[in-house]
């Protein structure tokens, strides 16, 4: 039966929590509508996660593309102002290498101003000194307003803001089916993958927001969406030798966009069409492709240490005929499926760019207001966006009640076989497309993993033994979600960015602390491999732990997200930044909670996340009440209970080093008790930290 929910507000069913669902449901709920977001694994886990980063400012369509383009440049704007603190304003640089980049250059320049998107052309030294990491051999360059965005919690913020206006978002929830009456879809069929339970939902309108899954959704209505699956692949190096984003000035292609993002920049891409979404291949030669292509524009590239290479697939708008998807525009499109199909009740949004995630939600919430008879205006424009930090803490009560509702289903039986397919694929694309990929050349071999499951209800956690078909380079993630996609979707795991920037595949492997997404099978010992959630946080199924206290606990610090490029000065001289000063190098994975010992015996001590955070509040409190935080961490629950076993800084993933804080604020509190100054160094942008420092320990 339907499930009625009350109320007598039209209810929308929005299917995917990517960045598009987060933003029609965080548009919609503005508008007064009840709104309920559903997504088969955690949100931001299909194409938003993974993304380059690049916050467009339109230049990369400015000449073959301009409806991209207008798009890009009128989003940038708006993100930058509804969302302060989600992107490095670091800029980007269009860089000419040879002399047919000199020839593209004056058609650059004119689509620029012609899409009304700020361009300064640079000499060679000019660009050499804001970005000395750039080939030497360069010839000129453009500088244009792109940035680097956090492809996680940018969305986040779309989620959490959706929450406090009242939408549900419901997670490790598939659709895996169509409610229908007299032809209009008037709700969805659900399996919670959490609880087993398959259950219907009713609605006034349902939106089809699953991206490059969204012809599959479709089919579940019996319609067509022009919508090509496009993927292509990413490096991620362990260097930022530039602080601004470097496109080559050229026609898009592989390898010309180099971006910094937290403590690596991002190589890509690359770009093949693809019929299924879900077989993410790898392809070898793309890989090096990156690496050739990127050192051309930045020459460090090509000696770095590689921290993770992976693929992405992007939902174009455009017809089966397409052959890289290079030639489809990156403009969106929402469908009507009344209009088109005679299927009443079914929109879908697809196509566009994380960059216009915002205009995508505009459009679509226009489509369902106008099928609803509603009439609200769009007020996403001038509304700044609640925290990512609040997507999951007002999320605690919710979690909470799904932890403690029994689940229907039964332990799994001790040992399977999963894996059909290699769990990842580095082969050469057998055709130019790329579609379809020889793996018969590959060293395949197969591993076992001892998952551990648990859900609701059961006793104890389960060890289920699973076989996995891999090579060289499988990391834990991709194992698992192998194991996910070819044995049992009911295996709930968190991921979202591949490259340990956004903290969500923590587990505990073999015992030990780590992200799941960079961590390599052939660097752990032969034999099964154990895979457990991280601990000190209460699971909520399998390797899903509930994040919500971290949360609530970093919130409570309410640390700025200051960024590293926002302390170069204008000159291009990096100043005395320190290193570890970098307020973004928390990605918040928990590791450091789940392996300190005093956290596992004492709930209420702050632990060594929060208070890492708190340091960086005290080092560095860009406008926040530094004091207070002092004060709050001034107590036996606080920076005192720590016994210094130093686990936390030891299994880190980022340097962030939490024992070194804590270390740094008993120091500042023994000053402060003393009566002393205190000394401190100067930041990038010539600021004193002496004076913040000194301010919050007097
Ligand atoms: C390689 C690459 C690089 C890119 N770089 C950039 C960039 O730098 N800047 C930029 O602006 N854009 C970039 N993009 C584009 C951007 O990433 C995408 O346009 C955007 O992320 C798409 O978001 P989405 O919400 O539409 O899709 P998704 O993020 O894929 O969301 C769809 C969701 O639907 C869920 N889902 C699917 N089926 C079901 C079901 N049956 N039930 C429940 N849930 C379901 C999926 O799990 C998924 O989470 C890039 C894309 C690629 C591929
Ligand atoms: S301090 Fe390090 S280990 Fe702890 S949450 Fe942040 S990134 Fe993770
Ligand atoms: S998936 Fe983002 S850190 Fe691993």
């Amino acid at each position: 039966m339907p499930t009625a929910l009350p109320g007598d507000r039209p209810h929308v069913i929005v299917i995917g929590g990517g960045g598009t669902g987060g933003a029609v449901a965080h548009d919609l709920a503005l508008r007064g509508l009840r709104v309920t977001v559903l997504e088969r694994g955690e949100v931001t886990s299909g194409t938003t996660g993974r993304h380059h980063g690049l916050l467009h400012s339109g230049g990369r369509y400015a000449v073959s593309d301009t409806e991209s383009a207008v798009e890009c440049i009128t989003e940038n704007r708006i993100l930058r102002r509804i969302a302060p603190g989600s992107f490095e304003l670091n800029d980007g640089l269009f860089v000419a290498l040879t002399d047919e980049d000199m020839d593209y250059l004056p058609r650059f320049v004119e689509g620029c101003e012609a899409c009304d998107i700020p361009a300064a052309v640079l000499s060679p030294a000019e660009a050499l000194r804001v970005a000395p990491g750039l080939s030497p051999a360069i010839k000129a360059a453009v500088r244009v307003p792109d940035g680097t965005m956090d492809a996680m919690r940018l969305p986040l913020r779309f989620f959490a803001s959706a929450q406090r206006n009242g939408a549900v978002v419901r997670t490790y929830t598939s659709v895996v089916g169509l409610r229908r009456e007299n032809g209009a879809v008037t709700g969805v069929q659900v399996r919670d993958d959490v609880s087993g339970e398959e259950s219907e939902l009713a609605a006034d309108l349902v939106v089809n927001a699953t991206g490059p899954w969204a012809q599959r959704v479709a089919d579940m209505a019996g319609v067509q969406v022009p919508v090509r699956c496009s993927p292509g692949v990413l490096v991620a190096v362990r260097m930022r030798p530039c602080e601004m984003v470097i496109n080559r000035l050229h026609p898009s292609g592989d390898g010309d966009i180099v971006l910094p993002q937290r403590e690596l920049s991002v190589i890509g891409t690359s770009s093949w069409v693809v019929d299924d979404p879900d077989e993410l291949h790898l392809p070898a030669d793309h890989v090096r492709t990156m690496i050739e292509q990127g050192s051309r524009l930045v020459p460090a590239v090509a000696d770095a240490e590689i921290r993770a290479a992976w693929s992405a697939v992007r939902p174009l708008i455009g017809d089966a005929g397409s052959q890289t998807g290079r030639e489809l525009s990156r403009t969106f499109k929402c469908f009507d499926h009344a209009e088109r199909d005679g299927v009443e009740g079914f929109v879908t949004i697809s196509g566009g760019k994380a960059t216009t995630l915002r205009a995508m939600a505009e459009a679509t919430a226009d489509v369902v207001c106008r099928k609803l008879g509603v009439d609200e205006p769009c007020r996403t424009r001038d509304t700044v966006l609640a925290p990512h930090t609040a997507y999951v803490a007002e999320r605690g009560a919710q979690e909470a009640a799904r932890r403690t509702t029994p689940s229907h289903m039964t332990a799994p039986a001790p040992r399977r076989t999963a894996g059909r397919e290699p769990a990842r694929t580095c082969a050469r694309p057998t055709s130019a497309a790329g579609d379809g990929v020889d793996t018969s050349n590959l060293p395949l071999t197969t591993r076992r993993l001892a998952v551990s499951r648990w859900k609701p209800g059961w006793p104890e956690p389960v060890p289920v033994e699973y076989e996995v078909i891999v090579e060289p380079g499988t990391t834990v993630l991709d194992a698992l979600r192998a194991v996910r996609w070819h044995d049992d979707p009911t295996l709930t795991l968190r991921h979202s960015c591949c490259h340990s920037s956004c903290g969500t595949c923590g587990l505990r492997v073999n015992g030990a602390e780590v992200l799941g997404c960079v961590t390599g099978l052939d660097d752990l010992p032969d034999g099964v491999v154990k895979v457990e959630p991280i601990a000190n946080a209460p699971v909520l199924s399998d390797l899903v732990v509930d994040m919500t206290e971290l949360y609530t606990r970093l919130d409570g610090i309410g640390r700025p997200l200051v960024r590293a490029s926002e302390h170069v000065p204008a000159d291009g001289a990096r100043g005395a930044e320190d290193r570890a000063m970098r307020l973004e190098d928390c990605v918040e994975c928990g590791l450091c909670v789940s392996a300190c010992p005093i956290t596992g015996t004492d709930p209420d001590y702050l632990g060594p996340a929060a208070l890492g955070a708190a340091w960086r509040v005290v080092a560095e409190p860009r406008g926040l009440d530094a004091i207070s935080v002092l004060d709050g961490v001034d107590d036996h629950q606080g920076c005192w209970r720590c016994h210094l076993s130093f686990a936390c800084s030891e299994v880190c993933p980022t340097g962030a080093d939490p024992a070194g804080g804590i270390m740094a604020l008993r120091g500042a509190l023994t000053r402060r008790h003393l009566g002393l100054g205190h000394r401190g160094g100067r930041d990038g942008a010539g600021r004193s930290r002496t004076d913040d420092r000194e301010a919050a320990t007097r």
